[in-house]
């Protein structure tokens, strides 16, 4: 009998996909930085039983159509938004993500973009590699407290309550907006449903963290800009698209908002000339809510076990389920 053909389509540890070695033939891309060039990702799909995929990999109708063997795309993240997930499922592809493993390790990076943009670590980091320090000055790079304040959190899902729960640690007032109320986040962390409009407008911080849908893309615009407090704080640790970039950089520009903590961008990577990251007021990180060693190696040791679990025929552990 042949063996299943496997591509994984970044540098990944082959320690941690050991179990897809031993019951098929796996290729995967060299480079770690460098994606997967999209004729060759098209050319390995169409003889490929698996595909372990990165979010940077558009995993789209054309490819679904020529990827006649498919039978499981694993990507290496929990959102799933590179994927045709509905169109996968006609061609009887399963999809599976991340879920869960990832949760602490980006509540983490929410809290540090959090601390890093209220308190101007960054700046003040630079102020002294720069060798600027001169003297220690009352209002010397002064910030914003983080405890005490009010936290909005747009979109409670798990990382939400992860968030949620941190900020129990720093007294804050939690608010949350969701698709629907969620009672273990109100119970154990006392965070109170807001509308969206509430939120935006109570919020010393507000994080976004829903998924990018049809629904939430641009969901943060000119009108919700507005609606924050002049010392409001934005935070995105989702998907960039969930934000206009255009408008952001307005509000911020305009002083309708006081700074933005940003993990993600519309069109990654963004170039040092990116008109957001020249703002003083803005902290920003390329895409690494989850990127500790620990997580992301569980995250791989997941897609292996998935991607073997649907060739042995078996339910994997974390398919996306789309109605
Ligand atoms: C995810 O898992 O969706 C993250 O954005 C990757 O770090």
């Amino acid at each position: 009998m042949t063996r299943p053909f496997i591509y994984v389509t970044r540098k990944c540890s082959k320690e941690q996909l050991q179990p897809l070695y031993e019951i098929a033939n796996v290729e995967m891309w060299p480079e770690e930085e460098i994606p997967c060039p999209r004729e060759l990702l098209l050319e390995k799909a169409k003889k490929a039983d698996a595909l372990l995929t990165m979010l940077s990999d558009a995993i789209d109708k054309q490819l679904l159509d020529e990827a006649k063997q498919l039978k499981v795309v694993a990507n290496l993240a929990v959102g799933f938004d590179n994927i045709d997930v509905r169109y996968a499922k006609e061609r009887g592809v399963v999809v599976c993500n991340t879920p869960d493993v990832l949760t602490d390790t980006t509540a983490d990076l929410t809290f540090g973009l959090i601390l890093a943009t209220a308190r101007r670590l960054m700046e003040a980091s630079d102020f002294v590699k720069n060798n600027q320090w001169k003297s220690w000055g009352p209002l010397l790079l002064a910030g914003h407290d983080v405890h005490h304040k009010t936290i909005g959190i747009v979109g409670m899902g798990k990382i939400g309550q992860a968030v949620a729960k941190r900020a129990t640690g720093f007294e804050m007032n939690i608010l949350y907006h969701n698709r629907s109320r969620n009672e273990e986040a109100e119970s154990r962390f006392g965070a109170s449903y807001a509308s969206l409009d509430e939120l935006l407008a109570k919020a010393d911080f507000v994080i976004c963290l829903t998924p990018l849908t049809e629904e939430t893309r641009e969901l943060f615009n000119k009108e919700a800009f507005k609606k924050m407090k002049t010392s409001a704080i934005f935070i995105n640790v989702s998907r960039g698209a969930v934000v206009n970039e255009d408008d952001l950089y307005e509000a911020l520009t305009k002083n309708e908002i006081a700074g933005a903590g940003l993990d993600v961008f519309l069109n990654e990577p963004i170039e040092a000339d990116h008109p957001l990251v020249g703002l003083n007021n803005v902290v920003a990180l390329p895409h690494i809510g989850s990127a500790s060693f620990d997580t992301r190696y569980t995250m791989m040791n997941l897609c292996a076990e998935n991607i073997a679990s649907v060739l042995k025929g078996e339910e994997p552990k974390t398919r996306v389920v789309v109605k």
